[in-house]
């Protein structure tokens, strides 16, 4: 057996002693031959494969390719299950799981004899645990991005995941289309493997790594069901060994200055709002500092440059045909630091030098943008003393500077029993204020701030109003939509504190979200205040959750998981 001091799987199968024995004779039972344990690179394969993941339910597939890859480089591939999050099934929503599955994630690769990491990333949530939960270790570690599905097609016209859905759902209450072309469109819409092919959080986790350098070039846009996307897998394997070798860990590659390329990036494609609570939260973990005003300062002046729904009007698949992100990083090279490494070991802006655009329609060249000045803009105010974001993209303009009156729905229970109650007292000046939906008060954070608009409403032919929410909205929905108020109403923020009535000020322009009332009120309404309990706080994951979420301004981490514990492990198992 060759002694390679460097790798720490030899910590496990390059002993001569019991544990040595232990280590490599249960292995052994798989029929891994001798040369195996010959010091070569272990390279784990950490994958999110589940049937209850539908967006990465291929990954059975994929992780053998990925294998093919290791193998053809000299590494020794070990796959391994964790934690798989799927958006769509899981109650009360996937989020409250996020920081459980980095757990999970980050224990599974401390605790084995890996010596680099590839990550199979796809539906929303998968992405930022399991890059937490890598950046907590500190291996090499590259993300193989599972690819969107083929666009949807629905009488002969595209539709997107989710985006088409809230329409769809929409047009049904307003009486525009029937139950039977509602349910029609259900198979319409997810025909191939793969994730979201709207810009929502997937494809935005997606264009996110491949930003900060984590992902080969161009890995983000390529369809699951494109056969380029197995090639990819296979590169993938092959290139982790060689990080491994030059050990190009995740630290050398998240840099600050990644970080501010993944906002510009974001911002110019239009990326989901989850973006922000994802990042900052990987930023928590790697120990990089961000605050919620680097989003607006960064992003805020960034054009945009993709024309993908919900923002726009093509899917994933175009953007890949048009050439995908590299065509995005390229026209934004003069607002980027092109010299942050990458995976492959060379800078961003050389790898996406070659980069061409075949389709304006999609991409916008920098000179001509969709918008002048996209991103996110982060708000403040009395009504959101730590900062509350919306998405102007996906915004209406003539609402951006409104005041209203407020309609309050104490929880999602309240919301659900009225807000298609003929007798609601609302109309479409009005604001719409949902209480206790964020990181603690849910618990979870979940994607409801993009509530339906009453029925009454919608009849009128009104298909968008001021709404705002200590919870966050799908990265495939639309609207002039406040999220992420912090802090949230279930700690006693002054969302919690609106009542019916109250004259709300949204001035996106000024960045600013105010509730009209005087101090003193504010002052008196605060001491009478009282938390909610929920019942879930007082046991299990969920106890632990709530106990110590952060708020969504710092990630919606949790306190004790910031930074890393490195991947030494003193102790042996026996
Ligand atoms: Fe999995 Fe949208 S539901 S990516």
């Amino acid at each position: 057996m060759k002694k390679e001091k460097g790798l720490r799987s030899h910590e496990w199968f390059g002993k001569k002693d019991k544990m040595g024995f232990i280590y490599r004779s249960w292995m052994r039972n798989q029929g891994i031959p001798d040369h195996h344990f010959d010091g070569r690179p272990v390279i784990g394969i950490c994958n999110t494969w589940s049937e209850l993941t539908p967006c990465n339910a291929h990954f059975r597939d994929f992780a053998e390719v990925v294998k093919r890859g290791v193998y053809e480089a000299g590494g020794f591939p070990v796959e391994f299950p964790v934690t798989s999050l799927g958006e769509t099934l899981l109650k009360p929503t996937a989020m409250l799981f996020r920081n459980l599955a980095s757990m999970d994630v980050e224990e599974s690769i401390r605790g084995n004899p890996i010596d680099g990491v590839v990550l199979m990333t796809g539906c929303d949530k998968t992405t930022p645990s399991l890059v937490m939960g890598a950046a907590s270790v500190g291996l090499p570690t590259i993300v193989m991005p599972g690819g969107p599905m083929l666009n949807g097609k629905y009488k002969g016209e595209d539709i997107g995941s989710g985006t088409h859905v809230w329409k769809f759902h929409e047009d049904l209450k307003a009486g525009n289309i029937t139950e039977e072309d509602f349910f029609h469109a259900e198979s319409c819409m997810s025909r191939s493997q793969g994730h979201c092919m709207t810009m929502g959080t997937a494809s935005t986790m997606a264009c996110m790594v491949e930003s900060l350098g984590l992902t080969l070039p161009g890995a983000a846009a390529i369809p699951a069901a494109d056969s380029r996307k197995k090639v990819l897998a296979h590169m993938t394997g092959r290139r982790i060994v060689e990080m491994v070798k030059e050990d190009l860990t995740i630290e050398k590659i998240l840099t600050r200055e990644a970080f501010e390329n993944s906002i510009k990036v974001n911002a110019a494609i239009g990326g989901s709002t989850n973006f922000i609570i994802h990042l900052t939260a990987i930023a928590g973990r790697i120990g990089v500092e961000l605050d919620l005003s680097d989003f607006d300062d960064l992003g805020s002046k960034i054009p945009l440059l993709l024309n993908l729904m919900p923002s726009g009007k093509f899917l994933m698949e175009d953007f890949y045909y048009a050439g995908g992100l590299p065509v995005i990083i390229k026209q934004l090279k003069s607002h980027l630091h092109n010299d942050t490494i990458t995976v492959n070991g060379k800078p961003i802006g050389e790898n996406n030098k070659p980069a061409e655009c075949y389709n304006n329609e999609v991409i916008a060249t920098i000179d001509e943008p969709l918008i002048e000045e996209a991103g996110i803009a982060v708000l403040k105010g009395n009504l959101a003393e730590n900062g509350a974001v919306i998405k102007p993209s996906a915004a209406t303009p003539e609402l951006m500077q409104h005041k209203g009156r407020a309609v309050v729905f104490e929880d999602i229970e309240d919301y659900n029993a009225r807000v298609n109650d003929p007798d609601l007292d609302i109309d479409e000046t009005c604001v719409m204020v949902l209480k206790n939906v964020g990181p603690k008060g849910y618990p979870g954070m979940p994607e409801v701030g993009n509530m339906g608009l009453p029925t009454k409403i919608l009849k009128k032919g009104i298909t968008d109003m001021v709404r705002i929410s200590d919870g966050r909205m799908s990265g495939t929905a639309y609207g002039t939509v406040v999220l992420h108020v912090s802090p949230e109403s279930a700690v006693g923020g002054t969302l919690g504190l609106v009542q019916n009535g109250d004259m709300i000020e949204l001035d996106v322009e000024q960045r600013r979200l105010h509730l009209d009332i005087s101090d003193g009120e504010l002052a008196e309404r605060r001491k009478n205040w009282k938390p909610i309990v929920l019942e879930e706080s007082h046991r299990g994951y969920v106890g632990l959750y709530i106990k110590h979420v952060e708020q969504s301004n710092k990630g919606a981490d949790m306190d004790f998981l910031k930074g890393k514990s490195g991947s030494v492990v003193k102790r042996d198992s026996h």
